[in-house]
């Protein structure tokens, strides 16, 4: 009688560590899924590049750029409505777009790169009369 309990209360504490590795597992996919939900607003930097080198989003949309390239790079707007510090690797930059318009902007590092924000008007009803 007292073996079976010892068992089990290691059954028990293997079922418990079994459960927290498969938490542990779950926790991994619903991390992804929450990326993907954002890649709507990131802008990827990667060799030399802007990713979308367009992206459209709604007004009050903050947008992360997000430096993956192994050199510095910065996200410059050519109206100066925005202005990054320079990105090293992995460092990132949001702006929150209020109004709606087209964004062009650059990077002053590398003025070819460039890419566009288009901001359209949050309320998604019709045209203004
Ligand atoms: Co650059």
């Amino acid at each position: 009688m007292r073996i079976t309990l010892v068992r089990a209360a290691l059954l028990a504490a293997m079922v418990g560590l079994i459960l927290n590795a498969l938490n542990a597992l779950n926790a991994l996919p619903a991390a992804a899924a929450e990326t993907a939900a954002a890649a709507g607003t990131t802008v990827k930097i990667d060799n030399f590049t802007f990713t979308p080198q367009s992206l459209t989003v709604k007004a009050g949309t903050t947008v992360t750029w997000i430096n993956e390239d192994d050199i510095p790079h910065t996200v410059v707007a050519t109206e100066t409505a925005f202005k990054s510090k320079v990105l090293d690797t992995d460092d990132k930059y949001t702006f929150t777009f209020t109004a709606a318009g087209t964004f062009q902007y650059f990077c002053s590092l590398h003025p070819h790169m460039t890419g566009t924000i288009v901001v359209v008007p949050a309320g998604g009803g019709g045209a203004a009369p």
